[in-house]
């Protein structure tokens, strides 16, 4: 794993973006694996910058989403379909229908699930963005005794739908189920990019990298990947 501190988190973010630039540069129709959460906010802020200066196109690639809320429909303002459009896909020249997102109100969510695996079974993630959450979830990937490979519907730690209650009015209205790709389909990806940010997530970090592996700390797994850089701010690194 190759680890960089950073001063600033606008210096993260240009870093971050200038390594998908560089990806689409070098081969415009790579598929990417992209996040949610606060985390790459600034990262997709600095990728329209990049679009914008004509450094970065996204017209030949294809992304996938790692997660969506289950019950949220794509126009919810919540959801992770309308965060992807607010914060990068209404910005930049990705082509519309290259862009996929699990579907959270899909009739069968099995089906569901199983349809996002064949695609990125025929599509392999080339660059993975990751957050982290403070329990050390990827995608939605909670601590558990065992994690599943595939996409699947997970069941929320009442701390991570606590953690995400604000961005929604109330507690109550942050869903209890969300569907996420699995472990098994994040590891795949060619290259790994955790981004952490802030002090509060200095703790989990240290366990993810340095920590023993095991499935109650779910980024921990990152550490059996060949290919991870990870990303952070003084204060979300100052424990490594
Ligand atoms: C969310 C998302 C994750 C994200 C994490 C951290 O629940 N499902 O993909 O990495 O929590 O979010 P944040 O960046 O807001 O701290």
């Amino acid at each position: 794993m190759q680890v960089k501190v950073f001063d600033t988190t606008t210096e993260l973010d240009s870093y971050a973006a200038g390594l998908f630039a560089a990806a689409l540069k070098a081969k415009p129709d790579s598929t990417l694996g992209l996040a949610t959460g606060s985390t790459p906010i600034g990262i997709y802020e600095k990728m329209i910058e990049l679009y914008e200066q004509g450094e970065l196109s996204f017209k030949y690639a294809t992304t996938f989403n790692l997660d969506e809320y289950v019950g949220l429909s794509p126009d919810h303002e919540q959801s992770y379909a309308r965060f992807m459009n607010r914060h990068l896909f209404a910005h930049v020249d990705l082509p519309a229908g290259r862009s996929h997102l699990p579907s959270g109100t899909a009739a069968n969510l099995e089906a569901e699930c199983a349809g996002y695996d064949r695609m990125l079974e025929e599509q392999s993630v080339d660059i993975q963005l990751l957050g982290l959450g403070h329990n050390g979830h990827i995608g939605f990937n909670e601590p558990d005794r065992a994690l599943q490979g595939g996409t699947h519907i997970v069941e929320l730690e009442q701390a991570t739908r606590e953690a995400n209650a604000r961005f929604f009015d109330s507690l109550d209205e942050v869903p209890t189920q969300a569907i996420t790709m699995g472990v098994g389909s994040i590891l795949k990806a060619d290259a790994i990019l955790l981004v952490v940010k802030g002090a509060d997530k200095a703790g989990i970090v240290k366990q993810a990298l340095q920590g023993p592996i095991t499935t109650e700390v779910p980024a921990s797994l990152l550490q059996t990947h060949k290919n991870v850089t990870v990303l952070v701010d003084r204060e979300a690194g100052r424990l490594l």
